[in-house]
């Protein structure tokens, strides 16, 4: 029956371009996993607000990644697909735990410190509790798992502490929420040095590739790709980083092994093997775009779409948000 189903919460800021790396380590996974459970994919504009946004920009990027989210075959007619910005429930519920949320644990995330370091102008205090905000997000929605990637770990383990110190005071009212991490080989590195993670925000504009990115410019990309001065494609990640990711990203595309794809270039040089990852990423990413295009200039049926998801978000949340309230002892809202 459709609603034992599990509960899965997922969502991505939608600050930068998004690139293979975010389409491989996250939204290719969501889809695996969309049949399976019960989901709930959030554009984590909320979240971005950490970092000082353009308005008009970022009003468009944040439609563009709920977009995206379809484009990439997620279908809003059975994931709940939304803004987090529209479902107040994740603003009080943030409020709320945030009280059971020790600075002591605050001041252990490393992601604070990375982006305290990063934007030392504007270390604001939504930078400082963004995880008890991401516990609200997922706790909200009663999650059995959250897809993550490896960097956002520390931030569940917190969401778990919170819902389990939470628990331990009012009996059960969050769900124990556990961390799904992707198979190996979904982390895509940069194409320009692969011991670095593929990222939005590179300086190097060779070194990711954007979902965006027309298929003259991906297979370019990886043309350029660093390599080393074998001539051997070989699954070898200490000694050929470069080559192993690249198989890594012609693996995650085509569905081949590592060892098909050995055999598959036995003989041949770097040329022919980047031109084959190029071309088969063009091709995955061809119809995205196209897709993407023509929803994009849908308003009618985007429009169709964010209500009608935001309302479910709402309804699922408010839920939990009610039960939470009466636990700790508000009043009823009786307007
Ligand atoms: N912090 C996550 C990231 O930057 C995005 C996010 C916000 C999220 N809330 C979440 C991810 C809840 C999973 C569940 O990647």
């Amino acid at each position: 029956m459709a609603d034992e189903k599990k509960i899965l919460y997922s969502g991505m800021q939608a600050t930068g371009k998004l690139t293979l790396g975010n389409y491989m380590g996250a939204l290719k996974n969501w889809m695996t996993l969309n049949e399976e459970y019960e989901c709930f994919f959030g554009v984590m504009d909320l979240h971005s607000l950490t970092v000082r946004q353009e308005p008009a920009e970022f009003r468009k990027r944040a439609r563009d990644l709920f977009a995206l989210y379809v484009a990439a075959g997620l279908d809003p007619e059975k994931n709940c697909i939304y803004f987090q910005s529209h479902v107040s429930s994740h603003a009080e519920l943030s409020w709320i735990l945030s009280c059971f949320t020790y600075m002591g644990e605050l001041n252990r995330m490393t992601q604070f410190k990375d982006k305290a370091a990063k934007h030392a102008d504007n270390i604001n205090a939504g930078l400082y509790t963004y995880p008890v905000l991401m516990a609200a997000d997922i706790l909200l929605y009663q999650a059995d798992v959250v897809p993550v990637g490896k960097d956002q770990l520390q931030h569940l383990e917190i969401t778990r502490d919170i819902a389990q110190r939470f628990n331990s005071i009012y009996g059960d009212v969050f769900t124990i929420p556990e961390a799904y991490m992707g198979k190996a080989g979904a982390k895509i590195m940069s194409l320009q040095d692969p011991t670095r993670k593929m990222s939005k925000s590179d300086e190097n504009a060779n070194a990711s590739v954007y979902l965006m990115d027309d298929a003259d410019t991906v297979r370019r990309k990886f043309k350029r790709a660093v390599t080393d001065s074998e001539a051997e494609v070989r699954y070898d990640w200490d000694n050929k980083p470069g080559i192993s990711n690249l198989m890594d990203i012609y693996g995650a595309t085509t569905g081949k092994t590592t060892d098909e794809i050995e055999k598959e270039f036995a003989g041949k040089g770097y040329g022919d093997f980047k031109m084959a990852v190029g071309d088969a990423v063009a091709a995955m990413l061809t119809p995205m775009q196209t897709r993407f295009e023509e929803l994009i200039k849908d308003k009618e049926y985007l429009d169709k779409m964010i209500k009608q998801n935001d309302e479910k978000a709402y309804y699922f949340s408010q839920k939990t948000l009610r039960k939470v309230k009466k636990k700790v002892g508000l009043t009823e809202n009786i307007r």
